[in-house]
């Protein structure tokens, strides 16, 4: 039976990467995107596809909201199931400060993204939160911090970052209160460090480094990265996740699952990695600046959404980072 997808920030690395999955499975997506921080190039196998209807809008613009939602009636009685997944965010570093710009894209929009999926009846929510929200206790003593742990946020006074982790968790809450009052069914998943091979925005680490590789052989890092460790989540596990979880009826209950990998690795043994994939012996590291509110560590445990569906991650970080490294363009 086929499904009716309407996917936020679709030509992102989740969204892209869902919307090639749901078409090569016979299903429609109605997907929009202001390329706010990816490109149509993320599309390209299947944009000129009928099952695949794509709008350069923005989600804070109601009357282009107004349209997609106009298109979504006009189809919907002939699919299965109308899932929505809100995928578009300011997400990069550089706007977790931006408190704004995170506000309304990431909070307004969503809340009203949500309120446009039940008005139109449609019978799940994907909520794509983060796992920022775990702020300065992103770890502990047993490993990796659970959902139904204690969050402690970083103060207002210490950094502005805290805002996006902020706006974040008041969507969980949004997603929660519409699932309890029965509105639709639904989750918010906190995803940490998603990477494709798309990424040519060198905000996050890893087109960083390899961006820094390939004009030299010197890569400049905060001061952080000298102890700063992290886990990688490839985007084909980011979108088998939600796929899972949609999958997963009793999952659907207004609830938060980490999504992430448990293969850490210091952001200096990254570079290493990189620069040997790119087959540069002689890499140089500087260090410059220093980023406030910044974990040492992230590292999420992923019991809930390994118990409740069958999702567990399958692409390594060795298989990763080859794949971005193959894919730049000689
Ligand atoms: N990338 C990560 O490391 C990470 C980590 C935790 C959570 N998340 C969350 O997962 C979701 C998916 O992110 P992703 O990893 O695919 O990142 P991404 O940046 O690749 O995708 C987000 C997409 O949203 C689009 N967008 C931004 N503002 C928009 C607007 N006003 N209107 C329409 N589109 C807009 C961007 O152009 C981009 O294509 C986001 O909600 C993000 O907050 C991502």
């Amino acid at each position: 039976m086929k499904n009716l997808y309407v996917i936020s920030g679709v030509t992102g690395m989740t969204g892209s990467e869902l919307s090639q999955q749901f078409v090569a499975q016979g299903h429609t997506v109605i997907g929009f995107d202001n390329f706010f921080a990816s490109s149509i190039d993320t599309v390209k196998a299947i944009v000129n596809n009928p099952s695949f209807i794509f709008y350069n809008y923005d989600i804070n613009n109601l009357v282009q909201m107004d349209e997609v939602c106009e298109k979504v009636r006009s189809m919907q009685s002939e699919y299965h199931r109308l899932v929505f997944i809100n995928c578009a965010a300011v997400v990069h570093t550089k706007h977790f400060y931006e408190v704004e710009s995170t506000f309304q894209t990431n909070v307004l929009a969503m809340k009203d993204f949500l309120e446009r999926a039940i008005a139109l009846k449609a019978d799940t929510f994907i909520n794509c939160s983060t796992s920022e929200v775990y702020s300065m206790q992103s770890w502990n003593e047993n490993g990796g911090v659970k959902e139904s742990d204690y969050l402690a946020m970083s103060t207002a006074e210490h950094s502005q970052r805290t805002s996006y982790a902020c706006g974040k968790l008041m969507t969980e809450f949004f997603m929660k209160d519409a699932v309890d009052k029965k509105h639709i069914k639904g989750c918010s998943i906190r995803f940490a460090n998603v990477y494709s091979k798309h990424e040519r925005f060198a905000e996050h680490i890893i087109p960083h480094i390899i961006d820094n590789l390939l004009a030299s052989h010197v890569v400049t890092l905060l001061e952080n990265s000298k102890v700063n460790k992290r886990t990688f989540l490839h985007n084909i596990d980011s979108c088998r996740a939600v796929m899972a979880l949609i999958e997963s009826e009793n999952a659907l209950d207004g609830t938060v699952y980490n999504v992430a990998t448990e293969e850490e690795v210091t952001i200096i043994e990254l570079v290493k990695k990189i620069a040997n994939k790119m087959g540069i012996v002689d890499v140089e590291i500087k260090f410059e600046g220093f980023r406030k509110s910044d974990p040492e560590r992230r590292l999420l445990n992923t019991d809930k959404i390994r118990n409740r569906t069958n999702w567990k991650p399958i692409i390594s970080l060795d298989e990763g980072l080859t794949m971005c490294v193959n894919s730049i363009e000689k």
